[in-house]
């Protein structure tokens, strides 16, 4: 979480900041700020709200600077506030600072700078971490602050991605991540620092992903890379795949809004290069060139938090069903603090969009150690998870800034049903004719999604006639399961309705006490193997009067009968429906939350990318 910017070059440092600061905001969005350098002097500004609230707030003010720091915060420590946000600047107001993370033993060195007299202005950690630096920094003859910086890193634990200006040093920022990301942009004469890559974009596509224990001392033209050992790295300059439209609204809404409505290209373009319906054929290089390791897993243990853990529930099904090899899928944030038995033969499979998810991250370093094989399933590319798997195979989404998770989603689908084919073709589980007719059906969903998406407005209007109620339930039976847990994440997230998915069956243990005539019961109930059993579920709401809303399949009048609201979705095979059956239930909650009035791309408490345990 947060999102950290930075610049030094021949432009003016504050619309570049500022500009970087907005297509961040989904990282983070209770304060921001910006500390400005010039003629030896810092001056940092910041405010609580939105980055548009410190734009109006810096109408007047000098901005006049060549270089320069901005971020754009997720409270961890320390309410959201004008003083809690971010820059700090040191006690001596010699130096300034941005953070990413957590600095964990904080407490501890707060007290023993306190002890020598330090005040703090801020209930932060990173005042302090900034304090502790400057302390090593003035308190030891000859001491550069580059090895001041170093010192103090050595002694914190935690997670940081840090840039860090002195008034005395015009040009100069100097950066150092571990656990939260940074990438550098190589400009002409001309640096560019930010969390990922979409505040560089429109100035260079060559870009440094730094990596952990790694320090960045970043002049207008110069860029020197080293490690916590003082010694120098030479820096691995990537060329970015991504063009500026891909992060820009396009006459939509909302980010979010765009990002349901790409699905049909986002999945093509997932299925693109791997998929040939024609020869019947997957081909993807990550699962080609590890197929021994693959098929000859004795388990798969999928890692993963919220929606891309829902993605990793369908895999599950999926895989067993037609690879049969036992699956489990766990919450990355638990797996990582329990005692998990992890063998040499068992394969993990990352599951993220960001690949930046602490507690994935961490929970894979956990299974690295005991020698697992690490399958990576990344939407971002160079990410932390992207980078620490052996294998991989990206969902090719492009970047998703809406905070909920949608076609980024659909993108984990397309992937774990291409590697599940994969493997079950390979391991001989699963017939000829049955895996042509998945490989063919899988080819179709982009245009069965565009049919979907032509009809969104029915959704719009179920919205509107529900949009007030206090609760929701979810239900599904077997690959819809994870879509109704999906379905209620999503209208939680973006409504702030309390709403809970389960699987239809399980019900009558317990939710259908909830049931009256009040409470809306969205169903997924399309043609599958579980079709007859949804319906009896559909007859016990309807018995005690809740309000029935079904996504079925075209054509299925019967089940359409028996709900108050239906949305109808092109027949799919059951294995492919998951990706198809998501799509209307992301539209109800776009339209229930914007309905509502709620900024949908930045709900509250939340942030696109977790960075925090
Ligand atoms: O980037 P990741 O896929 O690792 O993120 C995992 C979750 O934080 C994420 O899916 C979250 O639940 C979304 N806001 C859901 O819409």
């Amino acid at each position: 979480m947060c999102g950290i910017v930075g610049y030094t070059g021949p432009r003016q440092a504050y619309p570049v900041i500022l500009k970087g600061l907005k297509r961040l905001e989904y990282r983070g969005y209770d304060s921001s700020g910006v500390a400005l350098l010039k003629d030896g002097s810092i001056s940092v500004y910041k405010k609580k709200g939105k980055v548009a609230d410190l734009e109006e707030s810096m109408i007047g003010k000098n901005i006049d600077a060549q270089i320069g720091i901005g971020h754009t915060r997720w409270a961890t420590h320390g309410e959201p506030s004008d003083r809690n946000a971010h820059p700090h600047s040191s006690s001596s107001g010699k130096l300034a600072m941005i953070h990413n993370g957590i600095i964990e033993n904080y407490a501890q060195i707060k007290q023993e700078l306190q002890k020598k007299g330090y005040k703090f202005l801020s209930d932060t950690d990173t005042e302090v971490l900034l304090n502790f630096i400057e302390d090593i920094y003035l308190n030891n003859d000859d001491c550069s602050l580059e090895e001041a910086l170093r010192i103090a890193l050595k002694r914190v634990s935690g997670a940081y991605c840090i840039l860090l200006i002195e008034q005395d040093n015009p040009d100069t920022i100097i950066a150092a991540r571990k656990g939260s990301p940074l990438v550098i942009g190589i400009g002409k004469g001309e640096h560019f620092l930010a969390s990922d890559a979409s505040p560089i974009i429109e100035y260079t596509k060559e870009v440094v992903y730094v990596n952990d224990y790694e320090l960045a001392i970043v002049k207008p033209d110069e860029l020197i890379l080293k490690n916590l050992g003082n010694e120098k790295i030479t820096p691995y300059i990537t060329k970015l795949d991504m063009e500026l439209a891909a992060i820009e609204k396009g006459g939509y809404e909302h980010f979010m809004l765009k990002e349901i409505f790409e699905q049909p290209s986002t999945i093509f373009d997932c299925l693109r290069g791997r998929l040939d319906a024609k020869e019947g054929l997957i081909k993807m290089s990550g699962v080609d060139n590890n197929i021994e390791q693959l098929i000859n897993a004795n388990r798969i243990i999928i890692l993963a938090c919220g929606t891309s853990w829902h993605a990793g529930l369908v895999a599950e099904y999926i895989i067993e069903e037609i690879c049969r090899i036992p699956v489990e899928v766990e919450y990355a944030s638990e797996f990582r603090y329990r005692n998990p038995i992890v063998n040499k033969g068992d394969v993990i499979i990352a599951i993220s969009q960001s690949g930046e998810t602490a507690d994935t991250l961490v929970a894979l370093e956990k299974a690295k150690e005991n020698g697992a094989f690490i399958f990576g399933v990344v939407n971002a590319v160079g990410s932390s998870i992207a980078r620490i798997s052996d294998a991989g195979a990206y969902t090719h989404a492009g970047p998703e800034i809406g905070v909920a998770s949608t076609k980024a989603f659909t993108g984990q689908l397309a992937v774990l049903m291409m590697i599940a084919l994969s493997i079950a073709k390979h391991k001989k589980t699963i017939t000829d004719d049955r895996y042509s007719a998945l490989v063919l059906e899988l080819d179709q969903v982009p245009e069965k999604v565009q049919a979907i998406l032509k009809n969104a407005d029915e959704l719009k209007a179920v919205a509107e006639k529900y949009k007030n109620a206090s609760d929701f339930l979810f239900l599904g039976r077997g690959y819809n399961f994870p879509i109704a847990l999906e379905g209620a994440l999503k209208l939680k997230e973006i409504s702030y309705i309390h709403a809970e998915g389960y699987p239809a069956a399980e019900m009558k243990h317990g939710p259908i006490a909830l049931v009256d005539e009040k409470l809306p019961v969205v169903f997924i109930a399309t043609k599958d193997l579980y079709h007859e059993k949804i319906v009896s579920n559909m007859q016990e709401i309807k018995a005690r009067k809740g309000k029935i809303i079904s996504i079925i399949t075209e054509g299925d009048t019967a089940t359409a009968e028996l709900s108050n609201d239906y949305f109808a979705i092109p027949p799919a095979d059951e294995l492919i429906a998951p990706i198809l059956t998501v799509v209307p239930l992301q539209l109800l909650s776009y339209y229930v939350g914007t309905l509502k009035g709620i900024d949908v791309d930045k709900p509250r408490n939340l942030a696109k990318s977790v960075t925090v345990e």
